[in-house]
């Protein structure tokens, strides 16, 4: 196997187009660019991180399927990465179809996961993989009835469309239900009002174990883990990470048998990101995103390839390591106004604790709980480095411009 390189913006130029071009996808943007290659970054508004560092800027809706397709016709990339969850993706399985393009991992991994309802399926009644007990409903009426005669309480309701925890919720008790219903009906990502309720899992800690696919010497795919990384979601949103995260033998065993079921299934090259609930040498399969995920950005501290690096260097059918080279920290930037074009004081104080670093998106609008920036720390004590990373996280005061 010989993998051929090219110029960008020259007739030899290998082209790969990133579909939504946040703070992941400007990374795998960078990653590509350190390789020569020609990038198109796409996404819904202008100026998105990813588009700041891409040789093209292109915006437009990519949920609408017409306009999805008009522009890969037009720019003809080789390869088209999804960022994120909401866009075309039976637009994507017919361009697959036709030849027009190669989609990563596959255009059947980004439909199956583009809703909570895809990727459950597969993974509990195809895969027959441990989850949470679940239901699917439409109405109030049904995840009443749903919780009464199947699920209980606790339990946790989330739009079938949304992600980062919007319109989340858990339900202690028959008082809370119409609240869990109104609330994903508002924070859901499309006008169907579908949910899924899910019995609330008691786990000790939860991961997420990053998984490779890549092709190796012989050509044939294989997979490599990474250090599972250890997080804490408030409300369904990710504060803070670290790697490694210690396990259990038992448990680290049971958590990659069950991500190399899915990543076999889903196919494909690029990384994955897969949650997975821990409880003892318990193990329960909660969700996967084929691209890298946002949890991941401690990697960029603790492994020699970061998940960017490595999904770069895996989509373009290059080797890679997942070796770690220290364990680490990442803390998470809030904007915590709302304004456009915020200015960032204190990155002087961030960057004087011990072993950091910072990265700012560049977003250019910030909102209370917008993500704008991440804090990274690196120590042979994961401990220390948590404490690190989160210092440095809130040294940094985002502020009106
Ligand atoms: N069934 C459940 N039991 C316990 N906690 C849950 C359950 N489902 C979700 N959570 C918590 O909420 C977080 C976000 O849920 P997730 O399904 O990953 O949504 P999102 O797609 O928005 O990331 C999880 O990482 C976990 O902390
Ligand atoms: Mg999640």
């Amino acid at each position: 196997m010989s993998v051929t390189l090219g110029t960008p913006l020259s007739p030899t130029a290998v082209k790969v187009m990133l579909l939504g071009s946040g703070e992941l996808g400007k990374e795998v943007l960078i990653a590509l660019q350190r390789l020569g290659v020609e990038t198109i970054a796409v996404d819904r508004y202008e100026n998105a991180p990813g588009q700041q560092v891409a040789h093209h800027a292109r915006t437009i809706t990519m949920s609408d399927p017409a306009q999805l397709r008009a522009l890969i016709e037009k720019e003809r990339p080789d390869l088209v990465v999804p960022e994120i969850e909401a866009i075309a993706t039976p637009m994507l399985e017919q361009l697959e179809a036709e030849k027009v393009v190669r989609v990563i991992p596959t255009a059947r991994a980004a439909r199956l996961t583009m809703d909570r309802e895809g990727i459950r399926r597969l993974a509990a009644e195809t895969l027959g993989l441990p989850t949470s007990p679940y239901v699917f409903c439409d109405s109030l009426a049904e995840l009443q009835a749903a919780i009464d005669s199947k699920i209980g309480y606790p339990c946790v309701v989330k739009p079938v469309m949304s992600s980062s925890g919007k319109g989340q919720s858990k339900i202690d008790g028959p008082a809370d239900v119409q609240k869990a219903w109104d609330f994903a009906m508002a924070g859901g990502r499309v006008s169907h009002g579908r949910v899924i309720v899910e019995g609330f899992i008691d786990f000790d800690y939860e991961i997420t174990q990053l998984t490779v696919r890549a092709a190796g010497a012989d050509g044939q795919t294989e997979t490599h883990f990474c250090e599972p990384i250890g997080h804490v979601q408030v409300k369904g949103d990710y504060v803070e990470s670290w790697q490694p995260h210690p396990m259990h033998p038992a448990a680290l065993q049971r958590s990659r048998d069950i991500c190399k079921a899915v990543t076999d299934n889903l196919g494909g090259h690029g990384v994955f990101g897969v949650e997975l609930f821990v409880k003892g040498d318990q193990v329960w399969f909660s969700e996967v995103s084929p691209r890298p995920h946002d949890t991941g950005m401690v990697t960029m501290t603790t492994q020699w390839q970061s998940e960017f690096e490595l999904h770069a260097r895996a989509i373009l059918g290059l080797p890679v390591s997942t070796a770690l080279k220290s364990p680490g920290a990442s803390a998470v930037i809030y904007g915590g106004v709302e304004a456009t074009g915020i200015a960032y004081d204190g990155l002087d104080e961030a960057l004087r604790v011990p072993q950091t670093d910072v990265r700012l998106f560049g977003k250019p609008e910030s909102f209370e709980k917008r993500r704008m920036g991440v804090a990274l720390a690196y120590d042979a004590d994961v401990e220390v480095a948590r404490r690190r990373a989160k210092e440095a996280a809130s040294k940094v005061r985002p502020r009106k411009g």
